[in-house]
């Protein structure tokens, strides 16, 4: 029998069948072959929340949570951040190898040349209330991108597909910057193509009156990295939605809009405004273990730590603490970092903790160097969502090129009634009182 095969016995009917293993998995519907009867519909897997399930074969980004490892096409994530621009690495995402200098010149001056918005966009952006929140202003912007480039549903000319790609990796700082500019009630700015990407973004955001904006060059390296550390992260809940919501052929705004739709939740993306949140009801550093106390009895999570995937250290809240010194050396500490370090030390030492696995995340540390950077807590996740949008978009590309996929479509385990009688409105009081 060949060695990479699993075999079953069903013991309801005493048969035995043999499936062939293929990078660690086996075929859900390699399952359906066992059942008990010819008119059975055979097995399925139950798997609420993915918890394992493969739903793709993908080629951009590696994760081995035990190990706290993180790779974009093979690079580690620590050399990329060290050593590359976000634009470089969005680059890599996308086309699966770094740039040469006149490939990434090109794709700069393209992507420069797309961050301006249509004028009838930021009338609509206008129209948002002033108290709206910048994630719900962004999702929105960009579903209605939709409706200023209908030719972006042509979706399997690749050719349109890169066009879109690249609209949307120069439009998101605008329709970021904007929603901020909205809801502090400034004049919108519009780009400057002097600048680089993270400068123009800073530029959007914070330009006064002053002639032409000059940003702080560790502020914008520092978020370069952490554009690049939030690039991608696999097949996480908005990547999931990206792709789900692609695999029904909708337009890449619509299909972009539903993942940063998901990336909002504070599960999720938003958790690095709730980390923000938390730091500020804890107050001080003394309150830190009657926090944990709560924690610990179930009233609440301690916001920033755990994750699905790692087991271990998030390799990206390592750079961010790395990236953090280089940014307070500039802005001094954030007074909420001392809270933060002892909550950390505390939770790593503590056996809710530890034998959880839970550890500091990417968001855990984010929001303070975001807050030292001067961003509102409520542009946090709008800040995770302008570089995730890559990773989107690359995933999304790679499910219409893989020709094993379909509309996304699961299975459910029916637990509901069997056919009920009909009963008429009259009587249906009636029997309620019984
Ligand atoms: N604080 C306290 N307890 C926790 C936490 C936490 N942050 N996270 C997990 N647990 C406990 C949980 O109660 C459960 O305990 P028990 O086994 O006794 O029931 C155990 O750890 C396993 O948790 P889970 O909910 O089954 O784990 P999950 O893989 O479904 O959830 C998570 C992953 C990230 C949603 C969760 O850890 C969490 O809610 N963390 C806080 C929110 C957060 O920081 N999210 C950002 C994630 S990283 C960036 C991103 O994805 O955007």
């Amino acid at each position: 029998m060949p060695q990479d095969t699993l075999t079953i016995t069903d013991n309801r009917t005493g048969q035995s069948y043999t499936l062939p293993v293929e990078n660690g998995t086996i075929r859900a519907m390699d399952l359906r072959k066992i059942k008990t009867a010819p008119e059975d519909f055979g097995l399925m897997t139950y798997d609420p929340a993915f918890m394992n399930t493969a739903s793709c074969r993908s080629a951009i980004t590696y994760i081995d949570g035990d190990r706290g490892i993180l790779r974009y096409r093979g690079y580690p994530i620590d050399v990329l951040a060290q050593h590359c621009t976000y634009l470089e690495v969005a680059y890599l995402l996308l086309f699966g190898e770094l740039p040469n200098p006149s490939q990434l010149k090109n794709w700069v001056d393209d992507i420069t040349h797309h961050t301006m918005l249509h004028e009838t966009t930021k009338k609509f952006m206008e129209g948002f209330r002033y108290n709206a929140h910048p994630m719900a202003i962004l999702v929105s912007t960009v579903a209605a991108l939709s409706t200023v480039y209908p030719d972006a549903k042509n979706i399997h000319d690749p050719e349109n597909r890169l066009l879109q790609i690249k609209r949307l990796i120069g439009k998101m700082p605008s329709i970021a910057a904007m929603s901020y500019r909205h809801i502090v009630g400034f004049p919108y700015i519009y780009p400057d193509n002097d600048l680089t990407y993270t400068e123009n973004f800073m530029n959007m955001l914070w330009k006064m009156v002053e002639p032409k904006y000059v940003a702080n060059p560790v502020i914008a390296r520092a978020l370069d990295i952490l554009f690049i550390l939030h690039a991608d992260h696999e097949q996480n809940c908005s990547t999931n939605a990206m792709r789900a919501v692609g695999s029904s052929h909708s337009d890449p705004y619509l299909a972009t809009a539903a993942a940063a739709a998901a990336l909002s939740g504070p599960l999720h993306g938003g958790a690095n405004e709730e980390v923000l949140h938390m730091l500020d009801e804890i107050g001080s550093k003394d309150h830190v273990p009657a926090y944990i106390k709560k924690i610990k009895e179930g009233k609440g999570r301690l916001m920033g730590f755990g994750h699905r995937v790692y087991k271990n250290y998030d390799p990206r809240a390592k750079i961010i603490k790395w990236a953090a010194d280089q940014v307070f050396e500039v802005t001094g500490r954030n007074t909420k970092l001392e809270i933060a370090l002892e909550l950390e030390r505390i939770a790593l030492e503590d056996d809710y903790f530890v034998s959880r696995k839970l550890y500091p995340n990417v968001d855990f540390y984010s929001g303070i160097m975001y807050q030292a950077m001067g961003f509102k807590p409520e542009m946090f996740t709008v800040l995770f969502a302008i570089p995730r949008t890559i990773g989107w978009l690359a995933q999304w590309q790679e499910m219409l090129t893989d020709p094993e996929q379909k509309i996304a479509r699961p299975r459910q385990v029916w637990i509901g009634h069997e056919t009920r009688e009909f009963v008429a409105i009259e009587k249906r009081a009636a029997l309620a009182a019984k």
